[in-house]
């Protein structure tokens, strides 16, 4: 008894441990996602800029869900073109999580 206990145990550590690195897989890296932006979008989405100021506060969560998930929509449609699909996700990240209505809003400098 006190054996089946035991592996029960093992084996529920390990999924838990296994779920937890499936998960973070799935996200995107928001510090990355940084440095990502800056380097691709703050380029024209800057003050006095080609396209408007742009930074994670522009937006709610809602409001930048839907440009992500609208980006064909999007004036700079080219330029999205040319991230992968983990750098997107990596973006999505920093500006998702840093929006004006998140736990803790961040404005790019
Ligand atoms: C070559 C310049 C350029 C780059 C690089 C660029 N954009 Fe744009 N973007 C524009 C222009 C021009 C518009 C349309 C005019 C505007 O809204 O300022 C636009 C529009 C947008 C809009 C819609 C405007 C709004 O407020 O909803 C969003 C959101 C956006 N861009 C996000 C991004 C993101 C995120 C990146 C980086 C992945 C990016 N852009 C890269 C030029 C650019």
């Amino acid at each position: 008894m006190v054996k089946k206990i035991g592996i029960a145990s093992i084996i529920m550590a390990f999924l838990v441990v296994s779920i937890t690195v499936a998960m973070a897989e799935g996200k995107g890296n928001a510090r990355k996602g940084k440095y990502l932006f800056r380097k691709n979008c703050r380029t024209c989405h800057i003050e006095a800029g080609s396209a408007k100021e742009l930074s994670p506060v522009s937006k709610t969560q809602a409001e930048w869900q839907k440009v992500f998930d609208n980006v064909d929509q999007l004036k700079c449609k080219d330029e999205w073109a040319k991230l992968s699909e983990k750098d997107n996700l990596d973006i999505y990240e920093h500006l998702y999580g840093h929006a004006f209505d998140s736990p803790s809003p961040a404005k790019c400098k």
